[in-house]
């Protein structure tokens, strides 16, 4: 039921400040948000590696001009530069939000986008590591899609991220499920209309369970992003029944989110990968995760309360 207004407040401006000019908001931030700087993130990437692998995600989106656009590029490169620099390339890649390299500028948004995106994976392949590209609400879904076809002719390693609630995507997982694909799937985060995407989580989760089958049973190379314990109950199965060894896909799960549980299944020798986000800019994304779970957002409540 609070679903969809904290989504509607994830994109306002005037709860924005009212969120993050609360004091004790930031606790709370903090549990999800590995970091302001790079600096503050490193020992935490560097602690996560020694069990599971990571991807590393500069917090923003929607930027507004092509200067923070060129930002977002410049914070990229830098951190890509320091993960080589570290030693961490092999088990630390980065996420990346088309929104936040340009993609929703009034003009030729996409062309920046993926001029932008081209240039951060330039950084990744210079040490070694790779990038995948989030995904947002489903008026960017053919947008972001097409900018990955064009990055993958230079750069096949690049994946994206597809968003089970949508009704396209399971022909989407058919169309990405060839050689080379990596596909992270995850259940979808934004407010979306029922014309496009299932509303229940029942219909959500069967979508799930349709696309991770399609891709398990492809050539590409699925990531199966869900905290949810049936889900990866069953992509465990799955694996089995399409005979992947434990080295032919990957669990994902969000910083701050199951970590009992991420080590639990690193321990099995399965991959696991953290989603790390880090940076000044996290409104958006700390208000989708208040809206995926109540528990959250009662806690968030108490300490408005008792400020
Ligand atoms: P579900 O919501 O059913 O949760 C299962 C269980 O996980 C809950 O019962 C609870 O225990 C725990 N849990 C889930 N969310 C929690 C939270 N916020 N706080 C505390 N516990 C929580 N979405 C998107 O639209 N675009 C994207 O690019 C991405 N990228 C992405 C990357 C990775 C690595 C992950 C794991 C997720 C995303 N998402 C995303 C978010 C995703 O769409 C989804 O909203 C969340 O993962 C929650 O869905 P679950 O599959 O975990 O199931």
């Amino acid at each position: 039921m609070l679903r969809t207004p904290l989504l509607i407040a994830a994109r306002s401006a005037r709860c924005r400040a009212l969120v993050e000019h609360t004091p004790l908001t930031r606790g709370l931030v903090d549990r999800f948000v590995a970091g302001e700087t790079l600096e503050e993130t490193m020992p935490v990437v560097t602690g996560l590696t020694r069990d599971r692998l990571v991807t590393l995600d500069h917090l923003g989106e929607d930027v507004a001009d092509a200067t923070q656009a060129e930002a977002t590029v410049a914070a990229y490169t830098r951190l890509l530069a320091e993960l080589g620099r570290a030693g961490l390339a092999g088990r630390v890649e980065v996420s990346v939000k088309l929104s936040a390299v340009g993609q929703a500028l009034p003009e030729d948004g996409e062309k920046i986008a993926l001029h932008n995106a081209r240039r951060i994976c330039e950084a990744a392949a210079e040490v070694g590591s790779t990038v995948t590209l989030d995904m947002e609400d489903h008026t960017t879904t053919d947008s972001t899609l097409g900018v990955l076809r064009d990055l993958r002719v230079d750069f096949p390693w690049v994946g994206a991220v597809l968003q089970a609630y949508l009704r396209r995507t399971e022909a989407d997982c058919r169309d990405l499920a060839g050689p080379g694909s990596r596909v992270r799937l995850c259940k979808g985060a934004y407010d979306e209309p029922a014309s496009v995407a299932y509303r229940t989580r029942a219909e959500v989760d069967l979508s799930y369970v349709r696309c991770m089958r399609v891709l398990m049973a492809g050539d590409g190379y699925p990531m199966i992003a869900s905290h949810d314990p049936r889900m990866v109950a069953i992509a465990g199965a799955l694996a089995a029944r399409y005979e992947r060894s434990p080295d032919d896909y990957e669990h994902q799960m969000l910083f701050g989110i199951r970590d009992a549980e991420q080590r639990r299944i690193a321990a099995t020798g399965r991959r696991m990968r953290v989603y790390v986000p880090f940076g000044t800019e996290w409104y958006g994304y700390f208000m989708r995760r208040l809206a995926e779970r109540p528990a959250n957002l009662a806690f968030f409540l108490r300490s408005l309360a008792g400020r």
